[in-house]
């Protein structure tokens, strides 16, 4: 699938102000610095659609990328477990990420981000479980692996799975990334092409259902008395 367009559309820390629309979204999260927004402009190809920085905390807010003329968005979220940001603040996006993750309906698969560089760290693996208790479908983005070899990335990543294994029954998707060198766009965006296809079809099966059940329920001459 190739992105022909995509444009910034809102901004909002409140997740009923998000886009009132039916179609797919897909999030990325993870922790400050992980880079979640780096991704989102190596998949879109704009140097500078999310912003980014050096400094962990640079998106607070959900983000919403309009992508292809509103036929899906992808969304950037504010990074977790910031330490340097204050408790209030912490606790704030939190409100803010929790909500948006538990009652955005459009939001098929959250893209948890992980820097390949580090061993599983409790904070993401508490994540990832707090997901796992809610439903929320997820995959598992490793990124910056333009910072290790490819072998020491894929021992990292064979490392990983093991201790999700200790967890989990099966394994989620898992991507290996770097914006840096455009490695892993093919994948991730094959994969959202692939959900967005099993949405299309659902809403047209409910959308003939809807058909079916207001003829029904439409008054026909035979009725009339
Ligand atoms: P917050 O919004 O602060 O939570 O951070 P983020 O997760 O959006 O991270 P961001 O995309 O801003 O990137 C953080 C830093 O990591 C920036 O300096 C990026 O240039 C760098 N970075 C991101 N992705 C890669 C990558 O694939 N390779 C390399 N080498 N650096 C990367
Ligand atoms: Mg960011």
């Amino acid at each position: 699938m190739e992105i022909k367009d995509a444009k910034f559309e809102i901004s909002n820390v409140d997740v009923r102000k998000c886009p009132d629309t039916d179609v797919p979204e897909y999030a990325f999260i993870g922790r400050s610095n992980v880079g979640k927004s780096s991704l989102i402009n190596m998949l879109t190809r704009r140097k500078s659609l999310a912003k980014t920085s050096q400094t962990p905390g640079k998106t607070l807010l959900i983000n919403h990328f309009n992508i292809n003329n509103g036929s899906w968005y992808l969304v950037d979220l504010p990074g977790y477990g910031y330490a340097a940001r204050g408790k209030q603040q912490r606790d704030e996006i939190k409100r803010i990420i929790e909500s948006y993750i538990l009652n955005r309906r459009q939001m098929e698969c959250l893209f948890v981000l992980i820097d390949i560089r580090h061993k599983p760290q409790a904070i993401d693996l508490e994540f990832l479980e707090w997901l796992g208790e809610n439903s929320v479908p997820f995959a598992i983005v490793f990124t910056k692996a333009d910072k290790l070899g490819t072998n020491a990335g894929a021992a990292m990543v064979e490392d990983y799975k093991k201790v999700l294994l200790r967890h989990w029954e099966e394994l989620p998707p898992i991507f290996i990334t770097s914006s840096e060198k455009t490695r892993g766009r093919d994948e991730i965006l094959d994969y959202i092409e692939a959900i967005n296809k099993v949405v299309k079809a659902h809403q047209e099966t409910d959308s003939d259902v809807q058909d079916v059940n207001l003829s029904e329920e439409t008054p026909s001459e035979n009725d009339i008395p």
